[in-house]
């Protein structure tokens, strides 16, 4: 669990205008958003900020690239994006325009502005970022491109998830990312967080007490990593083994985006080689030894299917794999897409429990995003029914669901934003006594 140095949830009237940068699994995200505040003229939440954003797909190989490629890559879509929205005429050295970057890895940080790479997840393996700060490096790279850039703040997709949504709805209380990785984040009371060095001078009020809040980004993905709780089965040891940080988030291994299409596809994979299915084939089944071939979607998509004699399910094997499969094995298919849908749900409601218990939460909304959260049809109603049997929603004869899972607003523009919009105005205050 990570200490973030977002003090407090947005009021809703912060202001300004922010660039922001998000490197996710996939995408590379740039966006300037303009934060309008109360406005007075604002009446739905869609209104209070605007934003223009324009996504660049990360090139496979950066992934196991050096770190000088990566800085190089982003620092590039960065000048072009400044050069494409005019950016240059408005900032300088002289007036820099203010850069909020969403890095979506555990990092540990002294400051907002300040992230340390503890270890690269979802199957990223860049060299030379673990153990090192990515704020400098970042800012060595804008440095050395010119860029009219001051990066305010390094957040997490958990934290920002929170905060965008908290700007629009005070019922906020985790943010969550069901996606190719999972984690979630929420507020918690200064005082309680024992990493926390009570005598830091930052955390103390005007009469010298520790109060106040800080957001925690709970990095529950690994959790277990010493593999005492969870059971694994022989395919998730096996993702494990040839994932390229063995040993490394556990739990997200078994529930997040990245791993259940494997997870699936190892599964269909040993019951062939043991001759129980796709025998009649043609083709054979060489395509589903490719490591990696089965995403999350395809695993919905089976799920959803209520086509005729499953003739979508039928099409997708055949288009994905190359493979005519039959009716039995179209059922098997079927349970086995949700058995692994069914655990990954299940844990993830697991870990928000988690947070719910220990502190005491009883009631509010989860925002979540990703792609498991927002696309697999049946994700969120799993969820929330192991959530509801771990807090015992039933024998506490509730009959309304008292936490439910809403879809976050954008965190990694819209809350990256915001908390460089709060961190700057917490500076400015902060000079001015
Ligand atoms: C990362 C977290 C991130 C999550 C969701 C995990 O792999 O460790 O920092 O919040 O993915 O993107």
């Amino acid at each position: 669990m990570n200490v973030t140095w977002v003090h407090h949830l947005p009021t809703g009237a912060e202001k300004g205008t922010i660039l922001t940068l998000d490197l996710g699994g996939t995408n590379l995200r740039v966006c300037t958003v303009t934060l309008h505040g109360n406005a007075a003229d604002t009446t739905s939440p869609a209104q209070n900020y605007s934003l223009e954003q324009k996504q660049y797909k990360l090139p496979s190989s950066i992934k196991t690239d050096t770190a000088d490629a990566l800085w190089t890559h982003i620092a590039d879509k960065l000048a072009t994006f400044i050069a494409n929205k005019n950016l240059d005429k408005t900032y300088n050295d002289a007036n820099k325009m203010p850069l909020g970057f969403t890095f979506s890895y555990p990092a540990t940080q002294e400051r907002i502005d300040h992230a340390v790479l503890q270890r690269w997840t979802k199957g990223f393996d860049i060299a030379g970022v673990e153990d090192h700060d990515v704020a400098a490096q970042l800012r060595n790279k804008i440095a050395q491109r010119n860029l009219p850039l001051d990066l305010i703040c390094v957040i997490n997709d958990t934290v920002g998830a929170m905060v965008a949504s908290a700007y629009n709805d005070p019922a906020t209380i985790v943010g969550g990312i069901f996606g190719t990785g999972c984690n979630a984040a929420y507020m918690s009371s200064v005082s309680s967080i024992a990493k926390l060095n009570p005598d830091d001078s930052r955390l103390k009020d005007r009469d010298g007490n520790v109060t106040g809040q800080m957001a925690i980004n709970c990095e529950y993905g690994a959790f277990d990593n010493a593999h005492r709780v969870l059971p694994r089965t022989k395919y998730d040891v096996q993702i494990d083994e040839e994932s390229p940080r063995v040993g490394q988030q556990t739990f997200e291994k078994l529930s997040a985006g990245l791993y259940l299409g494997e997870i699936y596809r190892l599964v269909l994979l040993e019951l062939a080689e043991r001759g129980l299915i796709f025998k009649n084939t043609d083709a054979g089944y060489e395509k589903l030894r490719e490591r990696y071939c089965i995403d999350t979607g395809f695993l919905s998509q089976v799920e959803d299917d209520e086509s005729e004699r499953f003739a979508k399910t039928r099409r997708l094997f055949k288009e994905t794999l190359g493979l005519d499969v039959v009716e039995e094995e179209i059922e098997l298919s079927r349970r086995v897409a949700e058995l692994v849908a069914v655990r990954g749900a299940r844990l993830c409601a697991c870990g928000v429990a988690a947070i719910c218990l220990k502190e005491g939460i009883e009631e509010g909304h989860v925002a979540a995003d990703g792609s498991v959260a927002n696309k697999h049809p049946k994700f969120k109603k799993r969820w929330a029914g192991a959530l509801g049997e771990i807090l015992d929603w039933e024998a506490k004869g509730k009959e309304q669901d008292p936490i439910i899972i809403t879809s976050a607003e954008d965190g990694s523009g819209v809350g990256c934003a915001i908390i460089a919009a709060m961190e700057i105005e917490r500076r400015q205050k902060h000079t001015q006594t």
